[in-house]
């Protein structure tokens, strides 16, 4: 079985934002208490940061973080998690039946960004709340000083500015589910309202809004239009979130998903440039996918938690446990955000700790790499610069998700300095190796740096605290430079990183 593939140093899809590599932390089951703060843990640094998970969030080197919410948000009072600790009050948090302590804020949470090395996306309750909560979170988070709101940050201890440029002006507004659902027309008149309001504030922000919370809601995609029909000038991004789930047990249908992923982006580019039209606009709204993952493998225990009549503290919500099959899907999504890298500006993984996460840890215990850190990871490290163009041609199969779905998920990124290709690559085909074979175009003495492989006999393989390098990545050197052609025999069920020196 054989894949051909052409690629031109020259055929560019885009330069790739860097914060397609972003991530997203919720106050959640244990994300925030548990995973990246608990003051009782042996590695708890002099703010109760948990250095150990600090460590594996760096090494992701993501470039946002985006807080606090997610559902959270639209109940949420960032006041509550500002000033002295003693005197934070514990709220009930409706969207995930838990007490909150309020003993992490935004003030703490911004310091934890510089810890690990990321930058704070902050997103406002546009649910129960809006335009003044809004805009004096902002005047507290970014003003320098000499106001009642930026003189209150000062006297809680941070003396300078946060100066977040990225906000969320909601969190999934059109679900039944969100405290506060709207009506498209309702949030995007209030979205534009508040953005208006934050931009009197400063006009440099970057506003995201809030699109479908996936591509089969009933409001999908007259939602988007009608947003942005609504907040076209005062908007910057539209957020769309995705999540994947293998239910049925069927590899072939859960890797062909990443199509209705790619149809989601180009649906949306759709009506983003229809809406622009409308409008004898200049601007090009982006999307910021700033929620997507596997998420189903804790649907069950999450029934049984949240079906108990009880408010507790940091439950062990949505710990999806991820397998290898789930690192061939992440390394497909991110593969379909870097060929639509025209498109997706800023893609965040939901989440970053405990919670549907790459990272997992065990309170008091250890903190661990789970299967789908390792395709974020690789992305996140050499799939920056501009996204190629790839030609493919190659085997196909049907499946109940799509038809012609090819065995091959691959995209190429050619790094600024222009000296280094690489291509991530995908195999799906259940049994059979697939003969990469790639023509360099414009790529004299290319030669292979590294490459890297994952494969796993056990689609169901999983890291654990106990066994946390079942599934890894390991160098090899099948792959070939001959006449121009890069050769690489992909080996079944297998995701690879093929670096080139060009
Ligand atoms: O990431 C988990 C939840 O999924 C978020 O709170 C919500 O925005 C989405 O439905």
């Amino acid at each position: 079985m054989k894949a051909n593939v052409i690629v031109h140093r020259d055929f560019r899809v885009a330069s790739i934002d860097s914060r397609l590599y972003s991530s997203f932390l919720e106050h959640l089951g244990r994300a925030i208490y548990g995973g990246i703060y608990e003051p009782e843990h042996p590695t708890a640094d002099e703010n109760g940061f948990r250095r150990d998970v600090i460590d594996l969030v760096r090494e992701l080197n993501s470039p946002y973080c985006r807080y606090p919410g997610g559902n959270f948000v639209s109940a949420y009072n960032w006041e509550d998690g500002v000033g002295p600790r003693s005197e934070r009050p514990v709220r009930l948090d409706l969207a995930w039946r838990t007490r909150e302590s309020n003993q992490i804020g935004v003030n703490e949470f911004v310091d934890w960004c510089k810890k690990a090395n990321t930058k704070p996306m902050l997103a406002v309750n546009l649910g129960s709340r809006g335009l003044d909560a809004a805009r004096n979170f902002l005047e507290y988070c970014n003003h320098p000083a000499g106001t009642y709101w930026s003189d209150l940050r000062r006297k809680h201890g941070w003396t300078n500015p946060h100066d977040v440029k990225l906000w969320c002006l909601g969190n999934e507004m059109d679900g039944p589910w969100q405290v506060g659902h709207k009506s498209a027309y309702e949030y995007g008149r209030l979205a534009d309202e508040t953005a208006k309001a934050m931009r009197g504030f400063d006009k440099s922000l970057e506003l995201v809004v809030c699109g479908s919370s996936h591509s089969d809601m009933k409001t999908y995609p007259d939602w988007e239009a009608e947003v942005l029909e609504q907040c076209y000038d005062s908007a910057d991004h539209i957020s769309l979130h995705m999540y994947f789930a293998n239910r049925e047990k069927n590899t072939l249908n859960y890797l062909a998903r990443t199509t209705k992923l790619d149809r989601y982006i180009t649906t949306i580019g759709g009506v983003i440039d229809y809406v622009k039209a409308k409008k004898r606009s200049k601007k090009t709204i982006g999307i910021s996918f700033d929620e997507w993952n596997v998420w189903y493998h804790s649907n069950q225990q999450d029934k049984e938690i949240l079906a108990r009549d009880e408010w507790p503290d940091a439950p062990h919500l949505l710990e999806d446990v991820y397998n290898f099959e789930d690192v061939l899907q992440v390394g497909g999504i991110l593969n379909t955000f870097i060929r639509r890298s025209d498109r997706v500006r800023i893609a965040c993984i939901a989440q970053l700790v405990n919670v549907i996460a790459p990272i997992m840890t065990e309170d008091g215990g250890p903190a661990w790499r789970q299967t789908i850190y390792y395709p974020l990871y690789f992305a996140s490290k050499y799939g920056r610069g501009s996204a190629l163009q790839l030609i493919t041609d190659g085997p196909t199969y049907d499946c109940d998700e799509a038809n012609d779905v090819p065995y091959l998920d691959a995209s190429a990124v050619l790094s600024d300095d222009g000296k280094t290709l690489t291509f991530f690559a995908v195999n799906r085909h259940t049994e059979r190796a697939l003969d990469f074979d790639a023509r360099l175009e414009g790529f004299a003495n290319a030669r292979i740096i590294e490459q890297v492989e994952m494969t796993n006999g056990d689609l169901q393989a999983v890291n654990t605290a106990t066994r946390p390098e079942t599934v890894i990545p390991i160098s090899v050197e099948t792959a070939k430079i001959e006449d121009g052609r890069l050769r690489a025999a992909l080996k079944p069920l297998s995701y690879s990183v093929i670096r080139l020196s060009v």
